[in-house]
């Protein structure tokens, strides 16, 4: 005999369970794969020969970078956290709510979703180069009781970006966290906040951005050049990927990680440096490389952070807010579109 009272709980629940939130992903990637195979050979094949860091992440290569982020010497990632945490209430107070949320490079979404219970966005869009991360974050976002509306899309931003499709005009708040932008030449991430800036067409809208400080050269190389090994695992898998893409024959083991920052560029520079004297076939060419020559696979450039807010002022932002951890190693900057 079921009491009344346990009738009435089991109705709460199931009252209290949504059925999931739907979602559709977009994907411009598809359309120019071949002509990003072109150009994955061509710098290769120059002379100075270099492998875009975008083709880092695979599976296995997402996967070592969340190793990275777990390794003591990169310190990063566990900075910008602490400054979300310790200032979340302050950030989103100054923010407001109930604007959309656009991710730039959202991968697991773990970050953004630590936002929604005090941005309260309208809408969440997942943008990232990985359809498989995406998804997954999506369907995990989807099952939460108070997801906002969801909304994916697959594009390669480094290039061009382009998300008019997937917004709408209500103001939105761009996310780009994690001082993705130093992957950027520094024309390139003016360039590219211009972009977001020109995307900003609703009063209100803004841009809540990560960025990593010059600091010490030591603790810079540490932390691109891990005790474990495990940057240059994830720096060699570029070559894994590379062969199994554009079937080259990369022999990983003959090639050696660098990483390090180089002060009068104001950046770290990741390489793949030849051990000995090899040959790789790339499509139809032997390309050959001499020992100690080197593929460049990445930048990081570091930003003190009154140079980053004149960036963001260049590109059409209003003087932005920032928020710093005590030692001053990473900048959080919330600026607004000045959208009249
Ligand atoms: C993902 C571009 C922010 O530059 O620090 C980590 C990538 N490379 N270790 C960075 C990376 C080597 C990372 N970003």
């Amino acid at each position: 005999m079921v009491k009344p009272h346990l009738i009435t709980t089991h109705r709460i629940d199931a009252a209290a369970t949504p059925p999931a939130r739907s979602f559709t992903i977009d994907n411009t990637l598809k359309l120019d794969a071949a002509a990003e195979l072109d150009a994955l050979e061509r710098g290769l094949l120059a002379p100075a020969a270099s492998i875009p860091p975008k083709f880092f992440y695979d599976a296995l290569g997402s996967t070592l970078y969340n190793a990275i982020v777990q390794t003591q010497e990169y310190y990063p990632t566990r900075t910008e956290a602490a400054i979300f945490e310790a200032y979340r209430a302050e950030i989103a107070a100054h923010i407001g709510t109930g604007k959309q949320f656009i991710d730039l490079g959202s991968g697991d979404s773990v970050k953004a979703e630590k936002w929604f219970a005090s941005l309260k966005p309208s809408r969440y869009v997942a943008v990232d180069i990985s359809e498989t991360a995406a998804r997954e974050a999506l369907e995990r976002l989807s099952s939460h009781a108070d997801a906002p509306a969801l909304a994916g899309l697959i594009t390669d931003f480094s290039r061009v970006l382009d998300v008019k499709a997937v917004m709408n005009d209500s103001p939105t708040m761009f996310f780009y966290p994690g001082s993705s932008i130093g992957n950027f030449l520094p024309d390139e991430a003016l360039w590219f906040l211009k972009q977001i800036r020109a995307h900003c067409t609703t009063a209100g809208s803004g841009l809540l951005i990560g960025v990593d400080a010059k600091k010490d050269r030591a603790r810079l190389d540490a932390a691109y050049d891990d005790a474990l090994g495990v940057t240059a695992a994830f720096n060699l898998n570029t070559l894994r990927n590379v062969n199994t893409l554009l079937g080259t024959d990369f022999d990983v083991r003959d090639w050696q990680h660098r990483g390090f920052y180089n002060e009068t560029m104001g950046r770290i520079e990741m390489h793949l440096e030849a051990r000995r004297d090899l040959i790789v076939r790339v499509r139809g060419t032997v390309r050959s490389f001499a020992q100690g020559e080197r593929i460049h696979t990445e930048n990081s450039y570091k930003y003190a952070p009154e140079q980053f807010a004149a960036l963001l002022v260049e590109a059409g932002f209003a003087a932005p807010r920032s928020w710093q951890d005590p030692r001053g190693d990473f900048s959080v900057f919330y600026a607004d579109a000045q959208v009249a």
